[in-house]
């Protein structure tokens, strides 16, 4: 598949981070093109193992062909980063990788319907086997969710506005495209004196509303730990704050040292435990300034390394 191109972003600091060794056993959740991927086998060469999987049946195809100097050290598969620990064993991986989001190759096909900028298909699939779509939303849910979807998981502030505009319109005309969708978003709000499409965060919310991008994330992130080894290590690269901010709570709880009892969390009243995990990378880390001259959707990217102990 030569047509399946995404750069990977922070491959150094990913490897800093995991540290593969001849011998390891890694797990890449998103397994994409496989740069993350090649670069892991690459370093734990000759004996290194990897699992990978991705939810996008173009995915698994491009990296299985670019793994293929690594054959017999790989297995991928189609699927949910968030069921890795159903066929991936327990405590066995020394390293495990989630890069969230979208890859390139997605945003970039009009066909694929997750781009303002391209034509197509309101679709947004990461999985094309699934059955709702991002057309299947925006023309079958009320107003008052899908304001709640658009300002939950994309902070629109306009959330009911627009969604009240999207219900009236869609009453004459079901909403079928990217471009019908973002030019009616444009009418309701328009662009002037604004650096970003007004449709920006409305395609985010859709993206992540339709994947079940932050469900998938909170299950990932629990099975991801549950096939670590002790001293295995769990590096997640998010590329917006809603997703971020779950990586952080999830850190940030299995990391402490006391189970917090009821709602508040009262000092006179934390029962002493066992932290699951430790932080490495409490402060997100970012690309430095020649991956991002060089990759401008690196941007967004931070990476967050936690240990299990
Ligand atoms: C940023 S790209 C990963 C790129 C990859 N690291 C590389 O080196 O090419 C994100 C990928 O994760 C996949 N993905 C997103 N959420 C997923 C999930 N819950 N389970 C499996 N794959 C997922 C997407 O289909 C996409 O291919």
């Amino acid at each position: 598949m030569p047509d399946f191109v995404h750069k990977p972003v922070m491959v150094g600091e990913v490897l800093d981070a995991l540290n593969p060794v001849p011998g390891g056993r890694y797990a890449d959740g998103t397994v994409g093109g496989a740069g993350h991927a090649a670069a892991m086998l690459a370093r734990s060469s000759p004996t290194g193992w990897l699992y990978g999987c991705d939810r996008d049946g173009a995915a698994v195809e491009a990296a299985q062909a670019r793994l293929a100097e690594f054959a017999g050290r790989f297995e991928i598969r189609r699927g949910n980063f968030a069921d890795l620990s159903e066929w991936v064993e327990a405590g066995s991986c020394d390293g495990v990788l989630l890069d969230l989001g979208v890859s390139s190759p997605q945003l970039d096909s009009p066909e694929r319907g997750f781009s303002f900028s391209h034509d197509g298909p309101l679709d947004m699939r990461m999985d094309a086997t699934q059955a709702m779509t991002a057309a299947e939303v925006v023309n079958s849910v009320g107003a008052e969710e899908l304001a709640g979807i658009f300002w939950e998981l994309g902070g629109e502030r306009e959330s009911r506005r627009l969604a009240r505009a999207i219900v009236q319109d869609r009453a004459t005309r079901r909403v079928k495209t990217t471009r019908q969708l973002a030019e009616m978003i444009e009418r309701v709000s328009p662009r002037a004196g604004r650096r970003t499409h007004p449709a920006t965060k409305i395609f985010q919310a859709l993206r992540i509303f339709v994947n079940d991008e932050i469900g998938s994330l909170k299950r990932g992130l629990e099975g991801a730990v549950e096939i670590l080894k002790p001293g295995g290590r769990l590096a997640v690269i998010t590329f917006h704050s809603l997703e971020d901010r779950v990586v952080k709570e999830f850190g940030r709880e299995r990391a402490r040292d006391y189970t917090v009892m009821g709602e508040v969390d009262v000092p006179e009243l934390r029962q002493p435990r066992t932290p699951e995990l430790k932080w490495i990378q409490r402060r997100a880390v970012h690309p430095g300034a020649a991956e991002l001259a060089e990759n401008p959707r690196a941007r967004s990217a931070q990476l967050r390394v936690m240990e299990k102990i």
